[in-house]
């Protein structure tokens, strides 16, 4: 019971991350017996969509909605005085895993080397790219052991989502929402915008007390 009282933010965040994973697996019919493999059940798509296009859809939502949210984090703390790193390191994982399985999806429909074909999927690449660092020292010991390091490399996240947005916007698709946000919490870092706010809210608690 301590244990979900103390970690229950990152529980939430993985459990959220995860709900997906079932709407992708309805989409797989995985065969063990014959050797292992993986195939589409066709038909299965929603929206008009094929069961690939759905999946490209889902699989790369998730991967921008986890993105812009790691990235609403210090805006948050801003505006609210209100964070936990652990919670944001979770964000962060399930960014990286939903960006790869994406990925995954594309390499096993299309082949590797189709990657190299379009501009976007090259931006939509180096994204995959850096976040592998970023996804292996989302944690305590490489926080520890980075130090300064550590902060720097997380600040690799603005060149991802730059691209990530890229990616979407030359294919086309749902991109504006996701810019607005980012585009908000970038204002809300500028030292001038963000030490204004923090103050208003320091005052504001000392009012409450
Ligand atoms: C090697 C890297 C990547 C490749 C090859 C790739 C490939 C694709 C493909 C083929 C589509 C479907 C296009 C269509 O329906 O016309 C797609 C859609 C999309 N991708 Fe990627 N992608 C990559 C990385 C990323 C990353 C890093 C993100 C975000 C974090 C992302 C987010 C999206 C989104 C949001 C969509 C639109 C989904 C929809 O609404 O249908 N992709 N991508």
């Amino acid at each position: 019971m301590q244990f979900i009282k103390k970690n229950y933010g990152w529980i939430l965040v993985s459990i959220l991350a995860s709900l997906p994973l079932l709407v992708l697996f309805k989409m797989l019919q995985v065969d063990f017996f014959n050797g292992f493999s993986v195939s589409l059940i066709e038909g299965s798509g929603a929206e008009g969509k094929t069961t690939l296009e759905m999946l490209y859809h889902v699989s790369g939502e998730f991967a921008i909605r986890w993105m812009t949210a790691v990235l609403t984090c210090t805006p948050f703390f801003i505006l609210f005085g209100v964070s936990n790193l652990y919670v944001r390191q979770a964000m962060g994982i399930a960014t990286a895993i939903w960006s790869f399985i994406h990925f995954i999806i594309f390499i096993a429909a299309e082949g590797f080397l189709e990657t190299f074909t379009q501009v976007n999927y090259i931006a939509g690449f180096i994204a995959v790219l850096l976040l592998i660092p970023l996804f292996f020292t989302s944690n305590r010991k490489s926080m520890r052991y980075l130090k300064d390091k550590w902060k720097k490399l997380q600040s690799l996240v603005y060149i991802i989502i730059f691209l990530s947005l890229l990616h979407i916007v030359l294919l086309e698709k749902t991109w504006l929402i996701y810019a607005i946000v980012v585009g908000l919490g970038l204002v809300l870092r500028i030292p001038v915008v963000k030490s204004y706010f923090i103050k208003r809210r320091k005052k504001r608690k000392t009012i409450q007390a």
